[in-house]
Parts: structure tokens; C-alpha cells; sequence
């Protein structure tokens, strides 16, 4: 299968870790459908890891935790299916899982056939547990061979962390994204932190294999599995709009049975899930830069428009705001092409048109704008 834009979806680690069931996944299910995050395109609902019973079968067959769902993997995919989403499972590429669990080592093709007997559209594929000796591409490639012979299109999610230097041998293996970096948690510091390592690895991503920043941590609060000091609404704008821009899986990661209105603006911003989606997929750009955190980054749309994003990631006091300069022949349009631009704010929804050939934009602290710009004459 070939993976066209950032695969969206649910995924149960950020807020639930160990704890999940058959319950919650039906809960879950029932929920995407309902709240709008199906339509509005997460159509993956994932189970990560610690899902599984500690032992193989007598067959090396991996089994699922009788307790947490005791009908089944089978009955969970059919319900998933049954609601419109497609199903996600969690493999690890070593002999253990993260968390402790059978990994797939040396079990690549005997795992394909079980997800796709269980119905699975998606693997997420960790790295933790692989024996010094063994070559990460070689392993990645094994499944991704396992998964493509399975009989079943599997969305293939490549989980190693960046480690290794992934970015330069990911492409070989089948994957259709990659973990470019480390493990997110629920506070400004890391989001600003994923979003700073991301600089250097955006030119290996792209369709087919996209660079996946991590799960979203939107709504959570503070509370769940990787819950940390919370964010503001505004922070998490800035961390979504930077998902967006930058072409990354959107993977929803709070409690979506129980979500904030402030949570579903976010969430479900069809414009800004829209430049995330944009077929086109192209790379981003740095405009202008006043600071390490503070930028202005644009992206190229498959309709002629561009997608701008302003970011403010500075520490400043509360209140406080930078001001970032959008010139406009840093986007190719110098004044004697004679156009301009409609910049149509995307978390706002105001339109304004720029006038000189260096519009000022002012950003919060710890906040963004995010546009999407229309060529017009001027
Ligand atoms: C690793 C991954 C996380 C999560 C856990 C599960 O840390 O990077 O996203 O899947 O394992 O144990």
C-alpha cells in the first residue's frame, strides 16, 4: 500500500499505558464516531503496548490478556470496524516490548499472519529489546516484508526513535512513517524540544513515509500515562499547528470520552487538519527566524496557497508577545511579481490583507499563528 498523506488516528498510550481493556476500546470506538474525529479524519483507533499475555501460545503465537479482552483481538477489530475506524495493533521489533511484553524478534511473519487474521490496519513497531548484534534496518525490513506478504493492507508505523540514524535507512524497510524522535510528555518543555529536533531530519520525510514527531498530547491536562505539567490551550495550538505544518501523523492521545470543548477546536480544526492532509505533502521552510524558538515557517499547498505558521517559543513574562516579520520575498513573490497575499488566520478565522512587503506579525508567548495564505494582485 502506498501511504499518501499523515496517517491520523487514537492511539491508547499517552492517557491509559497499561491500563486498557475491551471496554475502553469500545468506548473509544463509539466515541470517535460520535464526537466527529472519524469524519474529520482520525480513522485509526490504535492499541499499544501491554496488551498482549507475557508467554506465546504452544505455537509461538502471540495471545491477547484474557482479562483486559476476554473476547478476543477478533471482537475488538470487528467492533473497531463496525464504527467506521480502522484498527491499529503494537509490535516491537526486539524480543520484548517496551513494556515487558513478547516482542517480535525472529517472529515477523508468524505476527504479520496473526494482525492480519485479527483484522489489523495499522502496526506500530517499536525498538526496544533488539540484540546488539542485529542490523535495525534489517529488522525493520523483515516485517515490513512480513506485513506486505500478510494478505492485508497494514499501515506500517515504525517506532525506533530516531536511533540508529533511522532517517537514513527507514525509507528501505516498508515503513510507512517513522518516530523521528523521543517520547513525548505532556508539557511544554518536550514539545518544544520534539519540535527543535525535528529541524534537521524534516528533509527525509515525505509521502510514503512520513516523519512522525510522536502522539498528541492535546487535552490531556496533565493527567494520564505521559501527563506532566499540562499546557495551556494556547500551547496546545502551537504543538498541534506545528504537527500540521510539518507533516507528522496526527495521533490523538487524551481520554476522547471526556474532552473539552477547547479540546474538540483544536482537535477538530478541519483548515489546519487540512494542511496536515494537503496531498502534496511538501517540505517546510524557514521564512525568518528572530531566535532559535521563534519562526516563521511556510509550507507550499497543492492549490497555490501556503500555509504559514508563526512561532513564539520563547519564555517571556505572562502577557507578553514577539513581533515576527513575513517578508514577502522570502516566499518568492518580490514586489515586482505584483501580487500579495490574503492571509486567512486559521485558529481565528480573520482574513487581512498584507499591504507593504514586510507584514509584522505579533505572537503571544508561547503561542502561534497559523495561516493559510491566498496569492492575490496587490
Ligand atoms: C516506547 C514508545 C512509546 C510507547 C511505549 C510503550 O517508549 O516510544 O510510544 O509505545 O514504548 O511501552
Amino acid at each position: 500500500m502506498v501511504q499518501r498523506t499523515p496517517p491520523m488516528g487514537w492511539n491508547t498510550w499517552n492517557t491509559f499505558g497499561e491500563n486498557i481493556s475491551e471496554k475502553l476500546i469500545f468506548e473509544t470506538a463509539d466515541a470517535m464516531a460520535e464526537s466527529g474525529l472519524r469524519d474529520a479524519g482520525y480513522q485509526y483507533l490504535v492499541i499499544d503496548d501491554c496488551w498482549s499475555k507475557k508467554q506465546r501460545d504452544s505455537e509461538g503465537r502471540l495471545e491477547p490478556d484474557p482479562e483486559k479482552f476476554p473476547h478476543g483481538m477478533k471482537a475488538v477489530s470487528d467492533y473497531v470496524h463496525s464504527r467506521g475506524l480502522k484498527f491499529g495493533m503494537y509490535s516491537c521489533a526486539g524480543t520484548l516490548t517496551c513494556a515487558g511484553y513478547p516482542g517480535s524478534f525472529e517472529h515477523e511473519f508468524i505476527d504479520a499472519a496473526t494482525f492480519a487474521e485479527w483484522g489489523v490496519d495499522f502496526l506500530k513497531y517499536d525498538y526496544c529489546y533488539k540484540p546488539d548484534y542485529e542490523n535495525g534496518r534489517l529488522l525493520y525490513t523483515r516485517m515490513g516484508l512480513a506485513l506486505a506478504n500478510s494478505g492485508r493492507d497494514i499501515l506500517f508505523n515504525a517506532c525506533s526513535w530516531g536511533a540508529d540514524q533511522t532517517a537514513e535507512w527507514i525509507g528501505c524497510t516498508g515503513a510507512h512513517s517513522w518516530r523521528s524522535t523521543g517520547d513525548i510528555n505532556d508539557g511544554w518543555e518536550s514539545i518544544r524540544r520534539l519540535s527543535d529536533l525535528q529541524l534537521s531530519l524534516q528533509p527525509y520525510g515525505g509521502i510514503n513515509c512520513f516523519n512522525d514527531m510522536d502522539m498528541l498530547v492535546v487535552g490531556m491536562g496533565g493527567k494520564g500515562n505521559v501527563g506532566f505539567t499540562g499546557c495551556t490551550e494556547e500551547e496546545y495550538r502551537v504543538h498541534f499547528s506545528i504537527w500540521a505544518l510539518r507533516n507528522s501523523p496526527l495521533f490523538v492521545g487524551c481520554d476522547v470520552r471526556d474532552m473539552s470543548d477547547a479540546t474538540r477546536r483544536t482537535l477538530l480544526n478541519r483548515e489546519v487538519i487540512a494542511i496536515n492532509q494537503d496531498p502534496a505533502c511538501r517540505q517546510p521552510f524557514l521564512v525568518s527566524r528572530r531566535s532559535d524558538s521563534s519562526a516563521i515557517w511556510a509550507k507550499l499547498l497543492d492549490n497555490g496557497d501556503i500555509a504559514i505558521g508563526a512561532f513564539n517559543m520563547e519564555d517571556q513574562e505572562a502577557g507578553a508577545w514577539c513581533s515576527l516579520s513575513l517578508p514577502l520575498a522570502s516566499l518568492g513573490l518580490n514586489r515586482s511579481c505584483g501580487k500579495t497575499l490574503v492571509l486567512r488566520d486559521l485558529w481565528t478565522g480573520e482574513e487581512s490583507t498584507v499591504r507593504d512587503d514586510v507584514e509584522l506579525l505579533a505572537v503571544p508567548a508561547h503561542g502561534c499563528r497559523l495561516f493559510r495564505a491566498r496569492i492575490v494582485d496587490r
